[in-house]
């Protein structure tokens, strides 16, 4: 029987992509639900994958039909925009924490396989150079810094999972994307400062002709993850072969794509340069130093740097990524194009 994957959030940016991959490369069902539809494409007319629209928070006899009839579970609905954890902290909670803490309870009840997305930023500002699932300690500053509700949320609900596989014997899989990047991470084409994660907002910046900002000169890193390898890595925990993921946390990061803003800026620049249609945008593109505070006001708190350890993905999945900064820029400013989607002036 092949297996049935239950995909709540299926059309954001992990849902959608990953969705796309089971649909190419696996002979499995998907059942998704989500609020819109817009990123799905192609993968909506496929006969195994059965999509309804709707709320987690309202559908939730559906929700429940389905997790008692999928084998695994992967509640992919958050929200995950920093600038949304200092303006609607309280929403965060509500959705991030407790709409998920229903659904990691009806997996529970009916004993389903967990996949649960964690998040980097449960590391916090830790002072680890590199940083381990098992180790490194979760670091997050005073309450007035609102920004940590996102983190806090992630944290408690990994500690809930764990006592659930402690307690109940749950079989989970806890992942914590490393800033994963690609095609359909925010709206390219929604032009408003902040309503992206720095990588899209970068883009758009030169494709609308905007200064890019450095928030506090850029200094601080990311390690940058092409969604491709990440999927890859996800597809492997779905999998589970003889059980290696069971009761696991798996960092899902780039240690080589370590980088700061202030380069990210550059290489979005000189990778726009290299399109033709893209090259004059490029040419003019700016880039200016704005303060944390002016940018997302008083209750943000930046983390400075935050490379993964992936050993355990590397021993226990036998995955490694592959892509560079570069090619992911490539890759999104190509499917882009290909769609007809960017036409700037
Ligand atoms: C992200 C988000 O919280 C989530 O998407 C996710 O859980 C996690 O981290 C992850 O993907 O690993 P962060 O990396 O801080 O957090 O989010 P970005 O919005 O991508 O910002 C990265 C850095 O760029 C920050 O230091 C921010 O201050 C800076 N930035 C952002 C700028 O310099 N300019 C901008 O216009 C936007």
């Amino acid at each position: 029987m092949a297996l049935k994957v239950l995909i709540l959030g299926a059309n954001g940016f992990i849902g959608s992509t990953l969705t796309e991959q089971i649909l190419a490369n696996r002979d499995w069902q998907v059942f998704g639900m989500d609020i819109s539809d817009d990123k799905l494409g192609d993968s909506l007319k496929d006969p195994r994958f059965k999509f309804v629209e709707g709320d987690i928070t309202i559908n939730r006899e559906w929700v429940q039909y389905n997790v008692r009839k999928c084998d695994v579970i992967l509640p992919l609905v958050a929200i995950a925009n920093p600038l949304q954890y200092v303006k609607d902290p309280l929403r965060v909670f509500e959705l991030d924490f407790e709409a998920n803490l229903t659904i990691v309870r009806d997996c529970v009840k009916y004993k389903k396989r967990l996949l649960f997305p964690s998040t980097s930023e449960v590391y916090g500002m830790s002072p680890d150079s590199v940083l381990d699932e098992e180790t490194s300690s979760l670091v997050y500053g005073p309450i007035e810094k609102q920004r940590w509700i996102y983190a806090c949320s992630k944290q408690l609900l990994d500690r809930v999972i764990y006592a659930y596989g402690v307690r109940d014997g749950l079989d989970y899989t806890l992942f914590r994307p490393f800033n994963w990047i690609g095609p359909r991470l925010d709206n390219l084409l929604d032009a408003k400062e902040g309503s992206s994660r720095v990588f899209t907002q970068f883009l758009s910046n030169v494709l609308h002709r905007k200064p890019i900002q450095l928030v506090d000169g850029g200094k601080q890193r990311r390690s940058f993850t092409y969604v491709g390898d990440a999927i890859d890595c996800l597809m492997r925990i779905i999998e589970n072969k003889d059980g290696c993921a069971s009761q696991q946390i798996f960092n899902i990061g780039n240690p080589a794509s370590d980088l700061s803003v202030a380069e990210l800026a550059k290489q979005t620049i000189e990778v726009c340069a290299e399109f033709p249609q893209f090259k004059h945008l490029a040419e003019a593109a700016t880039v200016v130093s704005v303060d944390a505070g002016t940018y997302y006001g008083k209750y943000y708190q930046d983390i400075q740097a935050r490379v993964p350890s992936i050993k355990n993905a590397k021993d226990r999945l036998g995955w490694a990524p592959s892509t560079d900064l570069r090619t992911a820029i490539r890759h999104t400013l190509q499917y882009h194009v290909q769609r007809g989607e960017v036409n700037f002036a």
